[in-house]
């Protein structure tokens, strides 16, 4: 193939790539727009897979609204299916990724508390930057939580544990916090581990407004 070739075909695909993902930003921002409602603070779940955890915690909490997302389309459609089966009013799973959400959620919006159960743990350093806890995943998610709100990590590996709680403790709008976990059900990824840490981190308190 020419090198003139390659790049025409290289920029054709990048093209049809960026006109896929401002479609999926539509559609996503829409699904919102329809499912949250300023001023009633939603549970979310990033990477819920086929959806136990959060189909087994909107039973129990029929008053939350519960939104699970993952990356992976046929994991959504069996989560669904789940949904779908035990008739929850109050689930909903959506194919998404974390970043893109945060950013289409509507004005006025907000969760109050975030699962991130077993997250890919992408153990080599070079691979890190894909890992979903990090600095600026935290400061934008603080732009869209309410003031009390609570984010729940639990991982079976241990230097991503210790990574995400060095970053919670360094950063000005999360602080971690000692309470108990709030609900206990295993995930498929839980069920696997031979053991696992679990994270709580909680927004920091405001600070007063000195006027000098
Ligand atoms: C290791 S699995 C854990 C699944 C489930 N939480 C469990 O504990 O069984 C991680 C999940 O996160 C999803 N995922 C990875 N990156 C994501 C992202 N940026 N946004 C949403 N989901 C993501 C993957 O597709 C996968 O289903």
């Amino acid at each position: 193939m020419e090198p003139t070739d390659f790049a025409l075909r290289l920029a054709a695909r990048t093209a049809e790539y960026r006109q896929r993902q401002a479609q999926r930003r539509l559609e996503l921002e829409s699904e919102l727009l329809a499912l949250l409602v300023p001023s009633f603070p939603f549970t979310w779940e990033i990477g819920c897979g086929h959806g136990h955890f959060l189909a087994a915690y909107a039973q129990a909490h029929p008053d939350q609204l519960c939104i699970g997302i993952d990356i992976m389309g046929e994991r959504i459609e069996r989560a669904l299916r789940k949904r779908d089966r035990a008739r929850l009013k109050n689930l909903h799973f959506l194919h998404a990724d974390a970043r893109l959400f945060l950013e289409v959620i509507p004005p006025g919006v907000a969760f109050s508390r975030l699962f991130l159960l077993f997250p890919d743990p992408w153990p080599k350093l070079r691979h890190h930057k894909h890992r979903v806890l990090n600095h600026e995943f935290l400061a934008a998610a603080s732009r869209r939580s309410t003031p009390d709100a609570s984010l729940f990590f639990r991982t079976d590996f241990e230097p991503y544990f210790d990574e995400a709680r060095a970053i919670v403790a360094r950063h000005p709008a999360w602080e971690e916090a000692l309470d108990a976990w709030p609900f206990e059900f295993s995930t498929v990824f839980q069920a696997r581990a031979v053991q696992h840490r679990s994270l709580i981190a909680r927004r920091r308190p405001a600070l007063p407004v000195t006027i000098s």
